[in-house]
Order: C-alpha cells, then sequence, then structure tokens
C-alpha cells in the first residue's frame, strides 16, 4: 500500500524529477504554497540533472534518430542509468514521462498521485525519450493539454504543485481543496471580497445575509450554473447533466 501515515497522521510525498534543465525547476516549488508544504516537511521535491549521469563525453544525452528526421531523441543509457540510480535508493509508486501524447491530467489523476509515497517524473526534451524507455521503465505518461510546450519541465511543475497543493496540511483551511473547481465535477462559483460596493456594482445580496445555509445553497447553485455554461462536459454522466 502506498499510503504515507506518520504519527502525526500527515500524509508525505516524495518527487523525484530527472531533467536536462533542472535551473528552470528551482523556482516553481520555492515560492508559496509549494514552499510552504516543503518547509512542513509534507512534500519533498529532489531534481536530478540527467547529464550527471551519462557515460558519454561532454554531457552528451541525445542523439540523431534512426531513420532520420528532424530533431534529437534523447538516448537511454543516460536515462537507464539515472533511474536505476534512483531506485538503489527506493522504490517508486509511479514513474511518469511528461509527454504531449500521455493521458491528460485531470484533478482526479492529481488526487490518486497525491496518494503515492514516491513519483519519478522524467522531463523529455527535443523529440522525446527512445521508445524503449517508455515501454520498459514508464508505468505513467501524463500530458497537461492539448499543445506543446518545448519541454517537458514546465508540465513537471504543473503536476508537481497539483500534487502538493492537495496534501492534507498544506494548504491552510483544509476544506479549501476540497471546494476547488473540478473537485466535484463542478467549477467554482464567483467570489467576492471588499467593497461590498464598488461604483455601483453590488456583491450579492445573499452573501451579505450571515446565513452559512443559504449562502452554501446559493454558492452551489452559481457552480452548476457556471458549469453548464463553460464545461456541460464535466456534468455528462453526473446527476445534474
Ligand atoms: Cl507533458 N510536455 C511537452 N513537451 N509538451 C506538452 C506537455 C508535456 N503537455 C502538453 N504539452
Amino acid at each position: 500500500m502506498c499510503v504515507n501515515r506518520t504519527f502525526f497522521n500527515l500524509y508525505s510525498v516524495r518527487i523525484d524529477i530527472i531533467t536536462v534543465l533542472p535551473e528552470l525547476l528551482e523556482s516553481p516549488f520555492n515560492h508559496s504554497i509549494m514552499k510552504r508544504a516543503q518547509e512542513k516537511g509534507l512534500l519533498q521535491v529532489h531534481l536530478h540533472n540527467l547529464r550527471d549521469y551519462t557515460p558519454y563525453k561532454h554531457g552528451q544525452v541525445d542523439d540523431y534518430q534512426f531513420g532520420g528526421g528532424a530533431g534529437m531523441v534523447m538516448m537511454p543509457e543516460p536515462l537507464i542509468i539515472a533511474i536505476e540510480a534512483l531506485q538503489k535508493d527506493r522504490k517508486y509508486d509511479e514513474i511518469i514521462y511528461v509527454t504531449p501524447d500521455g493521458e491528460r491530467l485531470n484533478q482526479k489523476i492529481a488526487n490518486s498521485l497525491s496518494l503515492k509515497e514516491n513519483i519519478l517524473i522524467i522531463c523529455g526534451h527535443y523529440k522525446g525519450i527512445d521508445e524503449r524507455i517508455r515501454e520498459h521503465y514508464i508505468t505513467k505518461e501524463i500530458s497537461i493539454g492539448d499543445y506543446v510546450l518545448s519541454g517537458g519541465e514546465l508540465a513537471a511543475a504543473v503536476l508537481v504543485d497539483a500534487i502538493g497543493r492537495l496534501l492534507p496540511g498544506v494548504l491552510n483551511n483544509e476544506t479549501s481543496a476540497l471546494s476547488d473547481s473540478f473537485q466535484d465535477n463542478l467549477l467554482a462559483p464567483p467570489v467576492y471580497t471588499r467593497p461590498a460596493d464598488w461604483k455601483g456594482r453590488k456583491v450579492p445580496d445573499i452573501l451579505l445575509s450571515g446565513d452559512p445555509k443559504k449562502i452554501d445553497e446559493w454558492r452551489y447553485e452559481m457552480s452548476v450554473k457556471r458549469t453548464m455554461e463553460r464545461r456541460p462536459d464535466l456534468l455528462e454522466g453526473t446527476d445534474i447533466g
């Protein structure tokens, strides 16, 4: 079982990332919520530079593709050496390759990954990684949307953020992740703060009513309305649809 509970009933997740551009991934996890998650010991992110593992000269990690064609391919050996070196220290619940032809990331996938203990993410570059690595080592392939990025690093950052914020204790208000858009196939309702009247545009009265039951009902109705208008696909197969 991959769920890790300490005496304090906290989950923690360790994420290792293999990349040729560790610099690109330093900032995203060192601010705000991801920083706090790490400071609290709930999330660990470890970056590994693929070039440190290559047996080839000059840090080479890619080569021309067989069959010709534009673009380089990441060679098997550096990845094999890196993955197996990391596997000596721990067993990974998932080895994820972030790639535009992977399964499209959604909240359900993020939720399920947040229950794992050890995750290894491989960032591709150029034309991607040698197919044999995908067949032999990768347990999950994830895309963050139908567009192409110049490398897997930004996608890995998105994935780690989506996982990290779900770990119990990371968000101030424990229920806060539960009321996110997508958590129950609904988009979030509109939110307001001061001033209650901005140039004649007023905050809905109900939010100022102090009646928590009415406010909950209103928020639910707004969520449903917003989802029907913007993302009716989310409602297909639910009671609401
Ligand atoms: Cl995971 N990688 C790259 N390079 N591009 C993407 C992507 C991943 N997801 C969407 N576009």
